[in-house]
């Protein structure tokens, strides 16, 4: 099997995009995720049969859908959604990463690979929908220095695509070239 290059990666499994066949895989993701994380990842309490019925949407909507893929299981995800109804081109972002992963970058890596995705589609905001007290949601986007605004009392939080370079480091990769001033 194809194994991931990138100096400085950790974790045995890849970021990749997510092929049409892989939507069995996704779903199975989606379903894994424990309580607390699914309702931070859909805003509320949802049951298997809309959680299949999104996953199988994402897949035929356009949706792009990158993975953290290992040993052939989706175990971590990143969407981009086109909201086409609003005014400005704006893309809905979203992110889940099963527990047994958090805390480990896999979360940084979808992030910085999805954000450099939204910029070579010319997305100038993201919105991503979850209560303002998602710390994680909210640490990622800081780590990154993209600024996640919530109006007072909303679900709905907004991000400034960052603009200028933003391709795909993993964690280690980002502290080695903090460290040496880059
Ligand atoms: C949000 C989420 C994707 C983060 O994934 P992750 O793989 O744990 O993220 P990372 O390990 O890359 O951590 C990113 C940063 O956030 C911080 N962070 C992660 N979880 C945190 C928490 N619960 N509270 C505060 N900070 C947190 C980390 O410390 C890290 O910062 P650092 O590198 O400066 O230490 C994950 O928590 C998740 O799937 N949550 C459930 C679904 C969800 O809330 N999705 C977002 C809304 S759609």
């Amino acid at each position: 099997m194809h194994k991931h290059t990138i100096p400085g990666w950790p974790h045995p499994g890849q970021i990749r995009q997510l092929r049409p066949s892989d939507l069995a895989n996704f779903r199975e993701h989606l379903l894994r995720l424990d309580t607390e994380s699914r309702r931070d990842r859909f805003n509320g309490v949802t049951d298997d049969i809309f959680v299949g019925s999104y996953a199988a949407r994402c897949f035929s909507d356009g949706t792009t859908v990158i993975g953290y893929v290992e040993d052939g299981e989706v175990h971590g995800a990143a969407e981009l959604h086109e909201r086409p109804d609003l005014d400005e081109p704006t893309g809905e972002i979203a992110f889940s990463v099963e527990r047994h992963l958090h805390h480990k970058g896999i979360g940084s890596a979808l992030f910085s690979r999805l954000i450099a995705h939204a910029q070579s589609l010319g997305y100038e905001k993201l919105r991503v929908t979850t209560h303002p007290q998602n710390e994680a949601m909210k640490a990622l986007a800081r780590k990154f220095k993209a600024r996640l605004i919530f109006e007072d009392g909303e679900t709905v939080g907004t991000i400034e695509v960052p603009e200028g370079s933003f391709a795909f480091l993993p964690a280690a990769e980002n502290a080695r070239l903090e460290a040496n001033g880059a």
